[in-house]
């Protein structure tokens, strides 16, 4: 294993290419989605790009036709002002992207990046970070990857304006899969960690198949776009992480907190052959206060660890990466609860979860409030109407990336239009949207957690196992002692379970051979592109090369499997 060097940044320009052959309809012909951007602004659902395959027809998930693996080369919107049915009466809108008119570059055909909604007052949401994917290109409109100076991007659904943002100088790299969340309130967008790989910029140097997970996270400022890179040594000294996923949660504090959760982790800059590896313990919790990064004092901000149990110091998630999250706080604020939906594993092979477990703040307990038999990772969920937790797109097993999946349960996304919905308090899925839905109640499982009532007056109070240290009580409205004590600075020290897969057989002479092939083929960058390497992302997609078979219970289509 040896360090990726930065040597191979490479400053161009990619002119937009006119699509020239016509492309699947990614809404009549949606099969799956997954790994795409997704954002409510304005009470609207914007999905932008994102994998996806594309089938003649189907009925609830039943394909009928071949199977396309391709992308979602539009903005795909739905509206959330009315009610819907998405076996009946959804409207989903997909129009074109346009070129940023200044440069004429179209936008990157990301996937694993996010968007983020902007301020109120703003009419623009945002697009950061992603990678582009090899999985087809042949698939007419691919475009290789752009340079990651402008790895932000703005898009103004109202004129369809995408214009590119130059932030090479804070953030020079083009990070995917980090954990992201926004605190729309305040104008600030988060982006923790992630990693870089083939598609992350051009001719990067890092070959197709490996990745290196990058620390540091970006904070832009989504009103004047400036971008600033904090350093995340307080969270861990020597790894950096993956595939998790952090949640804002306002009115925590004095300007709300981020939860992080979960993921993979491994060492920052180094070459790595997979990244689904050393998954985190769904027991350790990191928080960071937002209030710090107003204070002078404290220029990379301040973050805490928790541990997290359920009441009884058993039954917590397994450790898993590409979950999605949502939170909703009662009533009276007396809990806040961060929904956990999905996700798979780094085990082989690997085990893809149906579950929702809640994680309650401030006691930091885990509530398992659902379990079922239709698994999806790859998603995301979004809180609208009160009480729903809106989810788009996922798939059920990472064969079905490749339009493999086994007939029963069926081979496209049962959910014939992409999206899902769940009460999160009454706990049921459904395929309405309510669009006025009484307020969020909290679930009676979590109150056999946290104590109280569907309308709040928690019982629990902090961690069953105490504040690890008083700055995180004094956020939560406590104070532990008459110590002040300060945050600790202690680099955390590597708990993660080994819980990862390695891809194939690279060992380490093969990727000290696999960097060797990399630094060559940056030398040779730009002369001759069909002689470049594209391999299929292997490692996170199918590990150990192995399409894995699913046997579920059968189900009747009536019937919704969940
Ligand atoms: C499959 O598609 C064909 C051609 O469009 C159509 O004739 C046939 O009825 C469809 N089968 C099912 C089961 O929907
Ligand atoms: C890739 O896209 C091309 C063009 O749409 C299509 O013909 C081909 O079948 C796709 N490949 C796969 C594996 O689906
Ligand atoms: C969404 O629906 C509402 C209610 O029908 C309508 O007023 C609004 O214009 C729609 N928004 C968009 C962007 O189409
Ligand atoms: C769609 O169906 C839902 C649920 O049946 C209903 O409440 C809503 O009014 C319908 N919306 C439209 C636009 O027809
Ligand atoms: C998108 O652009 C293509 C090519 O210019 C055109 O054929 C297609 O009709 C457009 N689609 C939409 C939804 O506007
Ligand atoms: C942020 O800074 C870290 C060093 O602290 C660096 O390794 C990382 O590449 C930077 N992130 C981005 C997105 O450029
Ligand atoms: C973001 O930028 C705007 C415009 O420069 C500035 O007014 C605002 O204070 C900044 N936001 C924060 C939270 O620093
Ligand atoms: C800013 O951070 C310093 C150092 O941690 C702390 O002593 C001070 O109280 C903080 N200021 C505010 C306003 O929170
Ligand atoms: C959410 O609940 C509140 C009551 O707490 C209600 O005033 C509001 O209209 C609800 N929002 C929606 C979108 O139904
Ligand atoms: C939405 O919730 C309200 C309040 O509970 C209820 O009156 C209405 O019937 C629901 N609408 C739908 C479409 O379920
Ligand atoms: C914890 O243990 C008590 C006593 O055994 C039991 O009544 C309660 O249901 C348990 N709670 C959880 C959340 O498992
Ligand atoms: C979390 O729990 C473990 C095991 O009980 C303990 O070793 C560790 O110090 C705790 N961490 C924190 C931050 O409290």
């Amino acid at each position: 294993m040896r360090i990726w060097s930065f040597e191979a940044l490479v400053v161009g320009c990619i002119a937009a290419q006119g699509v020239t052959a016509q492309l699947l309809d990614p809404t009549k012909n949606y099969c799956c989605r997954f790994d795409h951007q997704s954002v409510i602004k304005n009470g609207i659902l914007y999905i932008y790009m994102g994998s996806e395959t594309f089938v003649d027809s189907q009925t609830y998930g039943l394909a009928n036709g071949t199977i396309t693996v391709g992308y979602n080369e539009y903005v795909i919107s739905v509206n959330l002002s009315n009610s819907w049915d998405w076996k009946t009466n959804i409207s989903e809108t997909a129009s074109n992207i346009t070129a940023d008119p200044s440069t004429g570059s179209l936008p990157p055909q990301v996937v694993r990046g996010t968007l983020y909604q902007g301020t109120q007052n703003d009419d623009s949401i945002y697009l950061y970070g992603g990678t582009t994917s090899y999985a087809n290109t042949s698939f007419p409109g691919w475009q290789p990857p752009y340079p990651s100076t402008y790895s932000l991007w703005s898009y103004d659904p109202e004129s369809t304006q995408w214009s590119q943002i130059d932030v090479g100088q804070s953030a020079p790299y083009r990070p995917s899969n980090g954990a992201a969340a926004e605190a729309v309130d305040q104008g600030f967008a988060f982006y923790f960690n992630g990693e870089l790989d083939s598609g992350s910029s051009q001719g990067n140097g890092i070959i197709t198949g490996t990745n290196v997970f990058v620390s540091g996270m970006v904070v832009i400022n989504t009103t004047d776009q400036t971008v600033r890179n904090l350093s995340t040594i307080q969270v861990s000294a020597d790894l950096a992480r993956a595939r998790g996923r952090m949640q804002y949660v306002p009115g925590v504090g004095q300007k709300g907190i981020l939860v992080l959760i979960g993921g993979s982790s491994f060492e920052a800059n180094l070459l790595d052959s997979t990244d689904i590896i050393n998954l985190l313990p769904m027991t350790e919790i990191d928080v960071f206060d937002v209030a710090s990064i107003y204070n002078t004092s404290t220029p990379d901000g301040v973050w805490y660890k928790q541990n997290a149990t359920n009441q009884n110091a058993t039954n917590v998630p397994s450790p898993r990466v590409d979950f999605c999250l949502v939170v909703a706080s009662a009533q009276d604020s007396s809990s806040h609860n961060i929904y956990m939906y999905g996700g798979r594993d780094g085990a082989n092979p690997p085990n893809y979860f149906d579950e929702i477990w809640v994680l309650s703040l401030p006691s930091f307990t885990w509530t398992s409030i659902y379990s079922g038999i239709s698994p999806r990772f790859a998603h995301t969920c979004h809180l609208v109407g009160n009480r729903t937790m809106l989810t788009v797109g996922g798939v059920a097993a990472a064969s079905q990336m490749q339009g493999l999946y086994s007939a029963d349960p069926p081979t496209c996304d049962w959910e014939v239009k992409g999206v899902g919905v769940y009460d999160m308090s009454d706990l049921v899925w459904g395929s309405v949207y309510n669009a006025t839905a009484p307020a969020y109640e909290v679930p009676d499982l979590i109150i056999s957690t946290i104590g109280g009532s569907r309308i709040g007056g928690a019982t629990m109070k902090m961690p069953p196992s105490n504040f690890s240290q008083n700055g995180l009580a004094l956020i939560f409205g406590l104070n532990l002692d008459d110590n002040t004590e300060a945050p600790s600075n202690t680099a955390h020290k590597k708990t993660a379970i080994i819980a990862g897969t390695v891809c194939g057989v690279v060992g380490l002479a093969s990727l000290v051979a696999l960097a060797g092939y990399a630094a060559w083929r940056w030398r040779k960058a730009h002369k001759h592109p069909e002689e470049q390497v594209y391999e299929k992302d292997v490692c996170s997609d199918v590990h150990g090369g192995v399409v894995e078979q699913v046997q579920l219970q059968p189900h009747s289509t009536s019937e919704q499997p969940r």
